[in-house]
């Protein structure tokens, strides 16, 4: 047999709506709410989608807390987990900067009543008395699309692009907003909190507002001096969490890229001072390594350094922000974040010292009881971003099988590892697979699959991206071997059947 190739997948080709599709119809990701029609910004993982997601949370959880990474001296580092509330105490959130700054200008058309983020609104000016304000994630042929219909010229190397927010207040009542044909519609942008609140308890007003998370971030600072004080880590160590994240997303789009339920794989690396950018730079490579363990490769990743006008309130002072994207389908030939390394400083420690009045500072044995609120290196990871990016990556059309395409996952990362598929519903072949099944089921995610053809329940499995296809037919029965298909190549091979759970863990390594 040939080893299993890593087949081409042009991510430019790949159509969003095939991909959408197949997560539907193969119980990936399901719209929330499906039976009312949906519910903007929410989304549902299927049967498939939780076994994808929590491969990928597992492997960054192992990466982070059980086998941590080897730090520069050699030596494992030091990282604890956390799982904090999504409720914290309302304070927590005016320390941190959320309310109050957690806010993105916004502009509304006055026609459509659509509401848009300012910093994602591209203008397309060019000598004309009318200019089109478009998405920024929108691709090449949509423009073009959207420029024509305005009766605009579709030759983009003709207009100049200027974001909203630069252009001139006195220039606005030439600008055409993204869904209306008349100029002039669109406000100057307005502040708007993405902060989702609640009101625990019975009464409801203000003094009872508290907020869902909209970052994992929070729960951890609030546990710092939780953890120093009943664990025996030592600076510079780490505190992770995985979790879900909440934000009014005034635009959710593009599938599960943006929306306003996610989960956050946040990592806090506390340090001395003097060592945050050691420590980013080590995180940087680091986290690179992560997502090309999870599958996503080179050619789709680039790292950006982010332009000073996009810091954040808490990187303004320090070493600013280095972000790991991907190229999706929906941003290509450019890129979408899927991880921000950022340096914190002492912002949020500070700020908690200050608003809860505990005292928050590090006692360094290791440099003469030094005192010091330490720095912080943040690798901030999407995991539902993530698994959006492992779909796409995955996702290759091939017409010459059956199912016409089929999702290349790493054995790592597959949902199932394998199927144990009987030729016949008779014949004792289904004894055989399920005694298969049985043995490899304590070790794997195996799917058992009796009825139907042959070719169909291969079809399914390249569909989900099995790796591997085990089939007991006449032969098995009586020379105890078994075929094994491997889905990329679709080359099949017979291995003996007590040699199946060793094959397998074989290529789980890969
Ligand atoms: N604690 C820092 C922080 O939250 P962020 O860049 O706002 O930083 C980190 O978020 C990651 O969370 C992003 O890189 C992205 O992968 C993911 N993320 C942020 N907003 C999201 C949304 N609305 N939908 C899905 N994923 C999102």
């Amino acid at each position: 047999m040939q080893p299993a190739e890593k087949q081409e997948n042009t991510i430019s080709e790949i159509d969003m709506k095939d991909i959408v599709a197949l997560c539907k119809r193969r119980g990936f990701v399901f719209p929330a709410s499906d039976i009312y029609g949906g519910i903007n910004g929410f989304w549902d993982y299927g049967p498939l989608g939780i076994e994808l997601k929590n491969n990928l949370r597992d492997l960054w959880w192992k990466h982070m807390v059980i086998t941590p990474p080897i730090g520069p001296d050699g030596h494992p580092l030091q990282i604890v987990g956390i799982d904090s509330a999504i409720i914290q105490n309302p304070k927590t959130w005016v320390a941190s900067g959320h309310v109050g700054g957690f806010n993105d200008p916004m502009v509304d058309c006055k026609e459509s009543k659509s509401r848009y983020r300012a910093d994602h609104l591209m203008v397309y000016t060019s000598g004309q008395d009318k200019w089109a304000a478009i998405y920024n994630e929108e691709d090449a042929a949509a423009i073009q699309k959207r420029l024509k219909k305005l009766g605009l010229s579709d030759d983009l190397s003709g207009y100049d692009i200027i974001p909203f927010d630069k252009i001139d207040q006195s220039d606005y009542a030439k600008i055409v907003g993204p869904d209306t044909k008349t100029p002039g519609t669109l406000t100057e942008p307005r502040q708007f909190s993405m902060m989702l609140d609640t009101y625990p308890g019975v009464v409801r007003d203000e003094d009872s507002k508290a907020y869902l998370r909209p970052e994992t971030a929070q729960g951890i600072f609030l546990n710092y001096k939780n953890v120093l004080d009943s664990s025996r880590v030592k600076m510079p160590f780490g505190i992770a969490q995985v979790g879900k994240a909440f934000r009014n997303e005034v635009t959710p789009r593009n599938f599960i890229y943006r929306s306003r339920e996610f989960e956050q794989m946040e990592l806090e690396w506390f340090c001395h001072p003097d060592e945050a950018k050691k420590w980013r730079d080590f995180w940087f490579e680091e986290r690179q390594k992560f997502w090309k363990l999870a599958g996503l490769s080179d050619d789709n990743m680039i790292m950006r350094d982010h332009d000073s006008d996009e810091l954040s309130h808490y990187a303004k002072e320090g070493l600013g922000t280095v972000d790991i994207e991907y190229r999706f389908p929906f941003t290509t030939p450019g890129y979408g974040e899927l991880e921000g390394i950022a340096h914190r400083c002492d912002f949020d420690l500070k700020q908690h010292q200050e608003h809860s009045g505990q005292k928050l500072e590090y006692v360094d044995p290791e440099r003469g009881n030094e005192k010091y609120i330490p720095h912080v290196i943040e690798p901030a990871a999407g995991l539902t971003r993530g698994i959006l990016a492992l779909i796409c990556e995955a996702y290759t059309p091939d017409p010459d099988r059956p199912s016409g395409v089929y999702m290349n996952f790493t054995p790592r990362m597959a949902p199932k590892k394998a199927a144990v598929l009987p030729l016949t519903a008779k014949d004792g072949h289904p004894d055989k697979a399920e005694k298969l099944y049985m043995d490899l089921r304590e070790d794997f995610a195996v799917d058992l699959d009796i009825k139907q053809n042959i070719g169909k329940r291969y079809a399914r499995q390249d569909e989900i991206g099995t790796p591997f296809c085990f089939t007991i037919d006449n032969d098995t029965l009586q020379d105890d071997t078994v075929t094994v298909r491997d889905r990329n190549t679709m080359n099949q091979e017979r291995i003996a059947m007590d040699q199946v759970h060793s094959y397998l863990s074989e290529k789980m390594k890969a």
